[in-house]
């Protein structure tokens, strides 16, 4: 494999029979590429969620086609609305016949210096980013324990809860808190058999990020990696799959990072 132009990695079977739900999956980056790593490691069934009604019937489209797998639903979802949370995690139920796989892939982000930081800026990043995912979590979890079958969850979290960086203090506060979020409730889920972890990417390139992001900030953050590049969304999805499945069974509360440099 060359590090700095890897080959995209085939599927090896390790969801085989399991079914998956993910968050967030209608972007161009990571929710995405893991609905379709998790098909191609072999879930029997999916359901894919987005806020963005219009991209996830384009999701659920793509994916069938690509794979050929017709348990395929799309449910869309706003993680800041509880509500929107537990309307989601019950569809997955019923249409999956249970949800053994989570993964918490919704996360929001801007730019903006600490001192020009409205309210409303700090509390959106922060309802959708870290909110977001204790409510999956919280009510994922409920639902889990009450079916008795044991699960995962995989959350979505960043090397900016560990790392510095300016313009990012509300989104890397989140992800503190997610990384935190993830170690305490893996602590209680593990009583009834659920795993929880997470995976922190560094730096991601995909197409809409690539449209929000300036180009020289982008270039700057590659800059940092040691291979020079950002991962591909699919590298990031082979390390949810592997959470995710039963290689990592003595796994819980951890946060991998998907970084080629240093935390
Ligand atoms: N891209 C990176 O470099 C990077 C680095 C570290 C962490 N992350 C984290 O990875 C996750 C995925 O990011 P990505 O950049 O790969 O994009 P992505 O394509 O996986 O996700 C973007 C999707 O999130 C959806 N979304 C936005 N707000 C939502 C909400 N309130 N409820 C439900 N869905 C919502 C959008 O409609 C969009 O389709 C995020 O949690 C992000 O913080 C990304």
């Amino acid at each position: 494999m060359d590090i700095h132009n890897p080959t995209y990695v085939e599927g090896h079977g390790l969801l085989k029979g399991k079914s998956v739900l993910v968050t967030a999956a209608a972007g161009a980056g990571i929710g995405y590429a893991a609905a379709l790593k998790a098909i191609e490691e072999g879930c029997r069934a999916l359901v894919v969620s987005d806020i963005h009604e219009g991209r996830l019937t384009d999701a659920v489209n793509s994916l069938k086609e690509k794979t050929g797998l017709r348990n395929i639903y799309g449910k869309t979802c706003n993680v800041a609305v509880e509500e929107d949370v537990q309307a989601l995690v019950n569809f997955a139920e019923d249409a999956l016949g249970g949800v053994d796989v989570l993964i918490n892939n919704a996360g929001l982000g801007t730019s903006k210096l600490l001192i020009e930081m409205e309210d409303a800026e700090w509390m959106k990043v922060l309802d959708v980013t870290l909110n977001g995912t204790m409510r999956m979590t919280r009510y994922m979890m409920k639902v889990m324990k009450a079916r008795g079958q044991g699960g995962v969850i995989v959350n979505n979290a960043s090397v900016l809860g560990w790392r510095a960086q300016k313009e990012q203090s509300h989104y890397a506060a989140a992800k503190a808190g997610v990384m935190a979020l993830t170690r305490c409730a893996a602590l209680e889920a593990a009583e009834f058999g659920v795993r929880i972890n997470a995976v922190s990417p560094s730096l991601c390139v995909h197409p809409m990020l690539k449209k929000s992001a300036p180009e020289a900030l982008l270039q700057e953050l590659e800059g940092r990696e040691a291979y020079g590049r950002g991962a591909e969304a699919w590298e990031v999805a082979n390390v949810m799959m592997f959470l995710a499945s039963d290689y990592a069974s003595y796994l819980t509360g951890e946060n991998i990072a998907c970084s080629s440099q240093q935390a």
